[in-house]
């Protein structure tokens, strides 16, 4: 079983498939993979952070590839890579403050950059002008803040000698995957219990090419609890919806985005998604019974933008006084309203109004009795009124009482359902 709400029939159907190919790649059982997933199916929400060399040029983390730069010219990046002492201990304390569980940081992005220390190559934070391992500083914030840690890591590679020609040169395929495979190992070895590997864009090899299942195989004997992502071309444990939030049937998931339109820090960049915005993301996903994954991209000194402090402070806030209707929720059946949307707790029904309609909210089509209702914020109790299409929520402040989401709890008789199509067929008509 992949996710507690989805039953083995389901994932089995899933996996029948091609059951050759998907047994090969297993790399652990399904009871155990609920068991390593119970904290951050709970967690819900975590911070992402790309930092990189891209940084110092505040362009876009794809700055190297899609404006052609040479290795050599990119390189000398690494000079004035100089970040100020122990950033992520800033960005740990903002991912808490935003109510974010867990994080992942790049430990190394396409451009091939590794912010570890690594006894593959010089072309990493310890042996350049920043003359420190930035990954344990990373680790080392984030624990001391109680968050969960992941690593981002990117089997890509454009700086390597064999990143490309591995493609159709065995020797040098040879050599890349021993690379990329000691990396991992390093990272799986060096920093205590690491909790998320999230591997990125495996151009240009298969799996097998990769060898992932050996590698995540190694992964899992070093760290028995980690939790693995689907982009080194094997399933593992979650899939990864980009820019967008989509559930997948039968499998974990979790959105990851981005606050404005660049992962890496972008000096230009000022398409910011409003917090209101943010929080209505985690709320889908929450509904869904997935993860939001949402990036911050600090400058090259590791400060954060102040956009990305400001948005994430407000949705920290919000999620104080309302958290409890989003971390450890149930997947919800209600969903469809123009003004609000829902998250489930057992037979309490999460209302979050982000348009606030006056003194009345009104639910089309709940099925189930509702039994009570409150702000959820403060606490005060909504008198209701529940008709057999509809149920009214009245005597509510004209303006809304909080922001930039007002949360209605609503105590259900059983988990609260919606028929729309009830309300369409059998909502009595007027006479002809
Ligand atoms: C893509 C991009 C990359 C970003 C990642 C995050 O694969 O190449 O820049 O790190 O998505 O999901």
């Amino acid at each position: 079983m992949y996710h507690p709400s989805f039953n083995r029939r389901q994932y089995l159907k899933l996996v029948s498939a091609a059951p050759a190919a998907a047994s090969a790649m297993q790399t652990t059982t399904d009871e155990d993979r609920v068991r390593r997933m119970k904290w951050w199916h709970e967690a819900r929400f975590g911070m992402f952070i790309h930092w990189g060399l891209y940084s110092v040029l505040g362009r876009h983390e794809w700055a190297m590839e899609q404006e052609g730069i040479p290795v050599a010219e990119y390189e000398k990046l690494a000079a004035r890579f100089k970040p100020k002492p122990a950033p992520a201990r800033e960005w740990a304390a903002l991912a808490k403050k935003a109510g974010m569980k867990y994080m992942v940081m790049t430990s190394k992005h396409h451009e091939g950059f590794c912010h570890f220390n690594t006894a593959t190559t010089s072309y990493c934070a310890p042996k350049q002008a920043a003359s420190r391992d930035l990954v344990k500083e990373y680790v080392d914030a984030a624990r001391a803040e109680g968050l969960r840690v992941g690593f981002y890591y990117s089997l890509m590679d454009w700086h390597h000698p064999d990143g490309a020609r591995c493609r159709e040169d065995e020797q040098a395929r040879r050599r890349f995957v021993d690379y990329i495979h000691t990396h991992v190992r390093e990272l799986m070895t060096n920093y205590g219990k690491i909790d998320i590997l999230w591997y990125d864009v495996a151009w240009p090899l298969s799996p097998e090419g990769w060898e992932s299942v050996k590698m995540n195989q190694m992964v899992r004997k070093l760290q028995p609890d980690v939790i693995i992502n689907n982009r080194s071309r094997v399933p593992e444990d979650f899939d990864t919806p980009e820019q967008r939030i989509q559930a997948s049937q039968g499998r974990n998931w979790e959105a990851c985005m981005t606050m404005n339109d660049s992962w890496g820090y972008h000096n230009a960049d000022d398409a910011w998604k409003s917090p209101k915005q943010c929080l209505r993301n985690l709320i889908t996903c929450s509904r869904q019974g997935g993860n939001y994954l949402l990036n911050i991209g600090p400058m090259a000194d590791g400060s954060v933008p102040p956009e990305s402090v400001r948005i994430l402070s407000a949705v920290g806030a919000w999620l104080d006084k309302n958290g409890q209707a989003i971390y450890d929720t149930d997947p919800c059946q209600v969903g469809r309203s123009n003004y609000m949307s829902f998250t489930r707790k057992g037979n309490t029904l999460y209302a979050h109004v982000h348009f606030w309609p006056g003194s009345v909210v009104s639910i089309g089509g709940l099925k189930s009795k509702v039994l009570s209702a409150k702000l959820l914020a403060s606490g005060a109790p909504v008198k209701f009124h529940q008709e057999e299409f509809r149920v009214q929520f009245t005597g509510l402040p004209a303006a809304a009482p909080d922001s930039p989401i007002t949360t209605l709890a609503i105590e259900c008789d059983g988990e609260p359902r919606q028929d729309m199509d009830n309300v369409r067929i059998n909502r009595p008509r007027l006479k002809a």
